[in-house]
């Protein structure tokens, strides 16, 4: 399962690519927008920083004119994937993208019929909004579990994206309901390392070894 920084602050990506453990990094116009600074600087950066697909989201909404902002996004770096919304001007956008070798990430997906549309429109990734549909009252991941059983059902090999993660359960559940990938807000990244019981079992490991005289291995 692929693991994907869903930010577009160039030193977060950065600090945390050391770990060896991003695989690629989302962004949408918000998370942009949010952080400032020459956009096609800050993709160059990110790009940069990880060897995987970085998503970058066109802002026109005809199929025309995304293709253009699709193809320009594309020259920002080989790991860019057009990021596109749902609607059947970025699923034509899509298909034409995809005809010409550029990857698409088709985004704002709320439903398993969204989801196979995106996969017959030759998207590389869908990626369903767990969180924003955990806001109107449904089951977010639900919809994670019901793509995976069509994709398989029909053998598409679109992978399944799981975004707007907003809890340590939504993690969770992502990797046990099979997406491919999924997004992650920084903190919940770092949170995915952590354990209680981590923590006060190498204190107490640390602890017997000091008390014993020994001092380090090298
Ligand atoms: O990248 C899109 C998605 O992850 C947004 O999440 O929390 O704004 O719904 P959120």
């Amino acid at each position: 399962m692929k693991l994907f920084l869903d930010t577009a602050e160039v030193k977060v990506i950065e600090a945390l690519s050391e770990t060896g453990l991003v695989d690629g990094v989302t962004t949408n116009p918000s998370l942009v927008a949010k952080a400032g600074g020459d956009f096609f600087d800050a993709l160059a950066a990110i790009c940069r920083a990880v060897a995987g697909p970085v998503s970058a989201e066109v802002v026109a909404t005809q199929a025309d004119a995304m293709v253009a902002e699709g193809e320009r996004l594309r020259r920002v770096a080989d790991n860019i994937v057009v990021k596109l919304p749902l609607t059947f001007e970025g699923l034509k956008a899509c298909r034409r993208l995809k005809d010409k070798g550029h990857p698409a990430n088709v985004t704002l997906c709320f439903s398993v019929p969204q989801a196979l549309l995106a996969a017959k429109a030759g998207a590389m990734f869908v990626s369903p909004f767990i969180g924003r549909l955990d806001d109107i009252g449904e089951d977010g991941m639900a919809l994670i579990c019901d793509i995976r059983t069509a994709y398989d059902n029909y053998g598409l090999d679109t992978q399944i994206l799981a975004a707007s993660i907003r809890s340590e359960a939504h993690v969770r559940q992502a990797i046990l309901a099979g997406a491919d990938a999924a997004t992650l807000p920084p903190p919940w990244f770092e949170a995915m390392v952590k354990h209680p019981l981590t923590d006060k079992g190498l204190a107490a490991f640390l602890d017997d070894w000091a008390k014993s005289g020994r001092g380090g291995l090298v």
